[in-house]
């Protein structure tokens, strides 16, 4: 039975590589045009030169794809729907002394072009084999002067190390502070809400190696400068870090979001004069309910606003209170109107399985809304 639904699944992709090519469905399988599965999660999508270039995690099948076995697969098409397998823009390595070695943590790939150097810039999370219990928290950085790649790998790293947060009060930059944070550090439970983890003080512990990097996105102002927005102090506080004019590196400009929120899956936009991010909660792989912030200026005070999502999912009967069963990963801006917002559902005991979630989000002043649609 199992192979016949697989067999027909698959017929149905050929078809629609051969002629009346329907639209992508959320939540269902996607195909490419040469009618093969799109494999492309947590990742996002990139406009240049008239093209789209969708990109993500290539899983592979069984819980194995929760770590990185192949790499950053790419896809270009003209007009969103129409996906041509462009391959595998950065690959894993196989020496097991890589930074990015086969089995590694590769998440939420995010690719930015660079106006000033002409080369696509791409950053990841990244785990290192040597820490698949999540305990690295890095960048991973990696550069191409084509937007569908090869992608070189540069290196990896915790953003902003040797610098404070503009936004620290000066009381949190004493040599005072900076030994009450090694003792938090050291003595308060790291992951999940905890009263202890909000009174912490955790962030100084770590400006001297760097802070760690785990759920990230990247997002470009208007006025060229790029910032890579990641959950940091054990996820329980996003951080704007500013990149170099080049994209390679950090500034040493950073500032913390709202302490101790506990946002993940951060995904950014600009719509007229607001700043908009839509995070969920930090539940792993499992669904949790999305919030949105809204801010003047990327720098903030980001102001936290409800629950953009409505409606329901029809294939699991998940309404918001679950994100339709899935976490928010990227906002896509296709023109100054139309905004993409895109979630995946995760499939964790198989992950290649994950399904896409694209929706368009309607904007209010300073509010915006996203619905389900097929
Ligand atoms: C999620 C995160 C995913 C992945 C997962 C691992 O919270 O959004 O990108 O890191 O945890 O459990």
């Amino acid at each position: 039975m199992k192979h016949k639904m697989l067999t027909a699944a698959v017929l149905a992709g050929f078809c629609l590589a051969c002629g009346a090519r329907e639209l992508q469905k959320n939540a269902m399988v996607w195909y490419d045009t040469n009618g093969h599965v799109i494999n492309a999660h947590g990742g996002g999508v990139l406009e240049y030169g008239g093209k789209y270039y969708l990109y993500g995690e290539h899983k592979v099948y069984g819980q194995a794809g929760c770590r990185a076995h192949v790499g950053v697969h790419i896809y270009s098409s003209g007009n969103l729907k129409d996906w041509q397998d462009e391959g595998i823009a950065l690959k894993v390595s196989d020496d097991p002394n890589s930074d990015i070695a086969d089995g590694c943590v590769m998440e939420r790939p995010k690719i930015i072009h660079c106006a000033k150097t002409g080369k696509f810039v791409m950053y990841f999370h990244l785990e290192r084999t040597s820490h698949l219990d999540y305990s690295d928290g890095r960048v991973g950085i990696a550069v191409s002067d084509t937007p569908a790649g090869p992608y070189r790998f540069v290196r990896s790293q915790k953003p902003t190390p040797g610098t404070y947060p503009v936004n620290a009060p000066e009381d949190e930059k004493t040599p005072e502070a900076l030994e009450r944070s090694r003792a938090d550090v050291a003595k308060v439970p790291h992951y999940g809400e905890s009263e202890e983890m909000k009174a912490a003080l955790i962030y100084p512990a770590f400006v001297e190696g760097g802070q760690d990097s785990r759920d990230m996105t990247l997002f470009v102002d208007d006025d060229g400068t790029a910032y890579l927005i990641h959950s940091s102090e054990f996820n329980s506080t996003l951080h704007f870090s500013e990149l170099t004019d080049d994209y390679l590196d950090f500034t040493g400009r950073w500032w913390r979001g709202r302490s101790k929120d506990w946002t993940e899956g951060a995904a950014v936009c600009k719509k007229g004069d607001w700043y908009y991010l839509v995070g969920s909660w930090c539940t792993g792989w499992d669904p949790n309910q999305a919030r949105y912030y809204r801010a003047r200026s990327i720098t903030g005070p980001w102001e936290r606003m409800g629950d953009p999502c409505r409606g329901v999912n029809p294939h699991n009967g998940l309404g918001p209170e679950l994100t339709w069963g899935a976490q928010s990963n990227f906002i896509l801006k296709v023109s100054d109107d139309e905004y993409i917002a895109m979630f995946d559902i995760w499939r964790p005991w198989n992950q290649v399985d994950s399904r896409l979630v694209w929706l368009p989000v309607r904007f209010g002043d300073g509010e915006m809304e996203i619905e389900w649609r097929d």
